[in-house]
């Protein structure tokens, strides 16, 4: 079902995709029917499996991904709501889901051989949670992470504000390359000189799947967009064509004063919400581009369509996520360094190239490695995060909000975060409360560097 549906709306070369209806109940392109809906509770099942779909004209591609399509569908929970999603594993090897960005309890995280066994092929695991913040997430497995991410298993998850602002349309742009060969067969989805520097690119650019996708959304409507980085390399670089766009959440969390949309980084684990105001003229175009590289690219068309209903005035405010500030009056500094490797290798030979304070972490899925730092429940810490390379580096963090203090390159903005974006030698100092207890990842989004050493534990009890 959810083939013919993306094939619909969003088939390669198909054009213009189905309008996003206007007005209240608005529904995204890509949502998933829940299995089953009461109220404060939605519940997802996600069948993981290898599948061919159809990313470029001359063949199929074998990817991995949920329901039978990659990246996944979209899930969709209210603010507050709990969410209960049954993964069950049809790959032939162990998987698990992380709930990137969501503050939940350390046991439903996804991190195996951490918060839970790997979940083995036939295998299943239900995952449940409260959604505590709005706004846009998404999830992914944290085993053979750049494999099974680099083959499609990603997908958004969407916290819809309790009091959800008018919006005329609603709709996730989830952006990743793909690693593909003209005959749509997989290339090796990292190369050692990639991994030792910027990573390992696709050359295919899709969003939602497909190659510059085009959608048809209200004219002179007031549009949401989500854009959602699931690619496992790529910083993207974006700025919009053909219509004004003000950035109104990061990461999740809604700007105080929203900001015009210039040319923001988007790094891969990050996300960015936009607000829209689509050209009145219907046929005319808007359209999302990456500047990230010397050549630009449009990573999806907006075509602006004639519709009779009234649209949204003015820009609605988005609520403050219930994130509790750290007191920084007190707070101990706690330095990371993000350096190369210092020399060790994997069992199998494969040099560990990144390291987080001289430490490498094997990727393996199942390998428990002394934490890199024991915090205390519901102390206040400010972090250093050091990029001692000349690479930059996506730095995530599971299960609470860090909030960025300042850098000694740029400014920055005060909101909470999960993922801190580190330019070329960069330090950028935040501050977290640890009120979350468990063990909890900080690692590169830059998978490559992920499952090549930089990636530790944070403990929290
Ligand atoms: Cu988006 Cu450790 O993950
Ligand atoms: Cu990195």
């Amino acid at each position: 079902m959810y083939l013919t549906r993306r094939h619909m709306l969003v088939g390669a070369g198909l054009g213009l995709g189905t309008a996003v209806l206007a007005g209240k109940g608005v529904r995204s392109l890509m949502a998933s029917e829940p299995l089953h809906r009461e109220p404060g509770l939605v519940e997802y099942q996600m069948v993981a499996q290898e599948f061919p779909q159809s990313l470029v004209p001359g063949g199929m591609t074998p990817v991995r991904g949920f329901n039978g399509v990659a990246p996944g569908p979209t899930l969709r929970v209210k603010q507050g709501e709990r969410l209960r999603v049954t993964l069950i594993n049809r790959l032939q090897e162990p998987t698990t889901i992380h709930w990137h960005g969501i503050r939940l309890p350390n046991a439903m995280d996804g991190v195996p051989g951490l918060t839970q066994p790997d979940v083995l092929p036939g295998e299943s695991f239900t995952y449940e949670f409260v959604c505590p913040d709005a706004g846009s997430y998404w999830y992914h497995p944290h085993f053979n992470s750049v494999t099974q991410l680099g083959m499609g298993l990603s997908g958004a998850l969407i916290v819809d504000e309790a009091d959800p602002p008018a919006f005329d349309a609603d709709l996730e742009l989830v952006a990743k390359d793909w690693r593909v060969n003209e005959d749509g067969s997989f290339k090796p989805m990292m190369t050692l000189k990639g991994a030792a520097r910027g990573g390992t690119f696709g050359k295919l650019r899709t969003v939602n799947g497909a190659v510059n996708p085009h959608y048809g959304l209200p004219a002179g409507g007031l549009v949401r967009l989500r854009l959602i980085n699931v690619d496992i390399t790529r910083i993207y670089k974006v700025m919009l064509e053909g219509a004004e766009a003000q950035i109104i959440a990061l990461d999740g969390n809604p700007l105080t004063e929203p900001l015009p949309l210039h040319r923001q980084w988007v790094g891969p684990g990050q996300r960015m919400d936009l607000a829209v105001r689509m050209p009145e003229k219907a046929g005319a175009e808007v359209k999302l581009v990456n500047t990230s590289t010397s050549k630009p690219w449009v990573m999806s068309t907006l075509v602006s369509k004639a519709h009779t209903e009234k649209v949204a005035a003015g820009l609605p405010r988005l609520a403050e996520n219930p994130i509790d500030r750290p007191d920084l009056s007190r707070a101990p500094v706690i330095r990371y360094d993000f350096s190369a490797g210092v020399g060790e290798k994997m069992d199998d030979g494969t040099p560990l190239l990144w390291a987080i304070n001289k430490k490498a972490w094997p990727d393996l899925g199942g390998c428990l490695a002394e934490p890199l730092t024991k915090l205390k429940r519901n102390n206040s810490y400010i972090l250093e995060f050091a990029n001692l390379t000349p690479r930059a580096h996506p730095i995530h963090l599971h299960g609470m909000a860090v909030f960025p203090i300042k850098s000694d390159k740029r400014s920055v903005l005060p909101l909470p975060t999960d993922t801190v974006m580190l330019a070329s030698e960069e330090m950028v100092t935040v501050g977290l409360l640890a009120d979350n207890p468990g063990d909890w990842m900080l690692h590169c989004h830059i998978l490559e560097h992920q499952d090549t050493g930089m990636m530790g534990v944070v403990r929290v009890s």
